[in-house]
C-alpha cells in the first residue's frame, strides 16, 4: 500500500451512535471545530474519512487550524519508527495548546493506539484518548468522555483485551464492519469520482519485520453482499473507480450462501455494477496471484490493468529472512503468468534495503530484480525495526543508517532509469485517462485551441500511471483519450485527443493502457 501524511482529508462513511457506553450527558461548550491527521496506509485514509463523516453528522467540521480546533485527531501508523517520531513531535507541539484550553480534546486512533496505547500515555500526557483500529464507531464516545472526565485518560473498551481472534473469541473486528453505514458524503472524498471500498481487514502472513499482523489482528473477509451494495451506494453517488483495499487483497476469501468467493468473483460482481467505470485493488501478496484472478482482469474491461504485487527483495536468502514464503523463482513464475494473460499490465513494488541478513550481494541481487521485472515504480523503505517482530526478536538491527540509505538511493536511481524508460515507450501511443480534475503542483490556466479554458488536469491511465494535460476542468470524472506527447519517471505528458470519450459506450480503441 502507498502511504499518505495527510491532514483533513475530507472523505466518508458512517457510525451508529450506540457504539459507546457513555451515558453521561455530552459536553456542548465546546467549538466543534476538528481537526485530523494521517499518516500510514489507504485503510487508515479510509478509517480517517469514516470518522470524520461520523463527527460530521455529531455537527462537528473541519479545520485545517490546529490551534482553533478543541478536537484533535491523529491517526497513526507504526510501520516504521519515523512514521511513530512524526505523531510524537506533533503531540508535542499541542502540549502547551492543551493545558491552555481545557476543552481542547486529544486522541489517538490507528495501528499505533492499537500496539502502544500505555506508552502513549506516558509519552504524551496531553493525549485525552486512544481508539483502536477496530473500534472507530466508539470515537465520538470517546471524545464525550474525555470532556466529561475532565481529560483523565480513556481509551476504548476493546483495546484492553486485544485485536479480534479468528476463533471467534473476540469478534469486535467483525462487528466493526457491520457497524459500517454504506452512506458515505461525496463532498468528502479526495475526488468525487474515487473511493476507497475496504474488502478485508487484518493479515495472517506475518512476515518478519511487519507489525501489521498485530495492530489490524487476523486476515477477515466482507461478504460479497454488504461490498456489492457499498459499490452500488458508491456509484449512485458519482464513484468512477473503486480501489479495492486489503493488506492482502488477492487472499481475499469468503463464503456466502454456502458459495465460496474470491477476489476474481467479487470483480465480476462489482463489474455488473452501473456508473462504475474502473475497478483497481491494493496490495497484492505473490503468492496468491492466482489465475482466476488475472483472467478476470483480462474479461473484465472496467478491472485496469495494474497490480501492486511488492516483490520486497531480490535475493532468496533475504526472503526467507522475512519469511516471505516465495522465491524470486516463485515470483519470476507470477511475472510471466501476468505477462502472457495480461499484456501491458504495468506492476508495482516495495523493497527494503538494509533488512537483517542483506549483505551486499544480496542488495545487487535486489537491484537486479527492479531491471528483470521492470516495475512501474517501487517504492523502497530503510528497515525499521519494530519491537515485537520475529525479525526484531532474532536478528539484530545492524546495517549502519549511512548503508541503508545509501543502498535506498541506488535502488531508486534504477529504478527511476527503468520508469522513465518504459515511460518513453507511451511517447505517439493514446492512453484511456479517467480525469480526476485540477493537477495541484501546476494550476495553468489559458484556453485549448478551440478557445475553451483550459487548465493542467491529472488523471491516471488504466495501467496506473499518472497523466497531466491541458483541459476543461469540466472533463473531471469523465474518460478522456490522451496523446503522449513526453515524459518524466512519474508522469504521462499528453494532449487531449477527445474531449469525452465513454468508456463502454465508444467505438472500440486500439491499444489503451
Ligand atoms: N500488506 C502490504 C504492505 C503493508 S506495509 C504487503 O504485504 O505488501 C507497506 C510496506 O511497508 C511493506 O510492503 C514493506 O515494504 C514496508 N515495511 C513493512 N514493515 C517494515 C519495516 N519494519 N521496515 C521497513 N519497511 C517496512
Ligand atoms: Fe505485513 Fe507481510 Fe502482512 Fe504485508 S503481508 S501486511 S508486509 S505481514
Ligand atoms: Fe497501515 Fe501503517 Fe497500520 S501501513 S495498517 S497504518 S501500521
Amino acid at each position: 500500500m502507498s502511504h499518505v501524511d495527510q491532514t483533513n482529508r475530507l472523505d466518508a462513511e458512517q457510525f451508529p451512535a450506540d457504539a459507546t457506553d457513555l451515558q453521561a450527558d455530552v459536553v456542548t461548550d465546546h467549538n466543534h471545530k476538528l481537526y485530523i491527521e494521517t499518516v500510514g496506509c489507504q485503510m487508515n485514509m479510509l478509517d480517517s474519512e469514516l470518522v470524520v463523516a461520523d463527527l460530521r453528522k455529531r455537527g462537528y467540521e473541519l479545520t485545517r487550524d490546529v490551534k482553533e480546533a478543541e478536537t484533535i485527531l491523529f491517526n497513526t501508523c507504526s510501520v516504521r519508527e519515523h512514521a511513530e517520531h512524526k505523531i510524537y513531535s506533533s503531540l508535542g507541539r499541542l502540549r502547551y495548546g492543551a493545558r491552555k484550553n481545557p476543552k481542547k480534546v486529544i486522541g489517538v486512533m490507528g495501528c499505533m493506539a492499537q500496539k502502544d496505547q500505555n506508552l502513549i500515555f506516558q509519552k504524551a500526557p496531553q493525549v485525552d484518548f486512544v481508539v483502536g483500529t477496530g473500534q472507530l464507531a466508539q470515537v465520538a464516545g470517546l471524545i464525550d468522555k474525555a470532556r466529561i472526565n475532565h481529560h483523565n485518560h480513556v481509551r476504548s473498551r476493546e483495546l484492553a483485551v486485544g485485536l479480534g481472534r479468528k476463533d471467534g473469541k473476540h469478534t469486535e473486528i467483525t462487528n466493526s464492519f457491520q457497524s459500517y453505514d454504506p452512506l458515505r458524503d461525496p463532498e468528502m472524498r479526495p475526488s468525487p469520482y474515487q473511493a476507497f471500498v475496504r474488502i478485508m481487514i487484518g493479515c495472517d502472513k506475518f512476515c518478519s519485520y511487519c507489525v501489521v499482523p498485530s495492530t489490524r489482528g487476523p486476515e477477515q473477509s466482507r461478504s460479497p453482499r454488504e461490498i456489492l451494495s457499498e459499490v452500488k451506494v458508491l456509484s449512485d453517488q458519482g464513484v468512477k473507480e473503486v480501489t479495492l483495499l486489503g493488506q492482502t487483497v488477492n487472499s481475499y476469501k469468503h463464503t456466502q450462501d454456502g458459495k465460496l468467493f474470491r477476489l476474481s468473483d467479487l470483480l465480476h460482481l462489482i463489474h455488473e455494477v452501473e456508473g462504475i467505470d474502473r475497478i483497481k485493488f491494493v496490495t497484492s501478496y505473490p503468492k496468491d496471484m492466482t489465475n482466476d484472478l488475472l483472467e478476470a482482469i483480462r474479461d473484465l474491461p472496467k478491472a485496469t490493468r495494474y497490480l501492486h504485487v511488492p516483490l520486497q527483495h531480490g535475493c532468496n536468502d533475504v526472503l526467507k529472512v522475512m519469511k516471505r514464503g516465495y522465491t524470486v523463482e516463485d515470483y519470476r513464475d507470477m511475472m510471466q503468468r501476468i505477462n502472457e494473460i495480461l499484456p501491458g499490465c504495468s506492476v508495482s513494488s516495495d523493497f527494503i534495503v538494509g533488512h537483517p541478513g542483506e549483505t551486499e550481494e544480496s542488495h545487487q541481487k535486489s537491484l537486479a530484480s527492479i531491471r528483470e521485472f521492470r516495475f512501474k515504480n517501487s517504492f523502497i523503505f530503510k528497515y525499521s525495526e519494530r519491537p515485537g517482530t520475529k525479525a526484531a526478536e532474532r536478528f539484530p538491527d545492524e546495517i549502519p543508517d549511512e548503508v541503508k540509505k545509501r543502498r535506498n538511493n541506488e535502488m531508486l536511481k534504477v529504478q527511476n532509469e527503468i520508469s522513465e524508460e518504459d515511460n518513453a515507450e507511451f511517447i505517439g501511443r493514446q492512453v484511456e485517462v479517467l480525469v480526476e480534475g485540477p493537477s495541484k503542483s501546476a494550476q495553468k490556466v489559458g484556453q485549448d485551441s478551440s478557445g475553451a479554458l483550459a487548465e493542467q488536469l491529472v488523471g491516471r491511465s488504466n495501467c496506473d500511471r499518472i497523466v497531466v494535460f491541458d483541459g476543461n476542468p469540466r472533463l473531471a470524472g469523465t474518460i478522456a483519450r490522451i496523446e503522449i506527447i513526453d515524459v518524466t519517471p512519474t508522469t504521462l505528458i499528453g494532449s487531449i485527443v477527445t474531449k469525452e470519450y465513454q468508456l463502454h459506450s465508444g467505438p472500440s480503441l486500439p491499444i489503451l493502457q
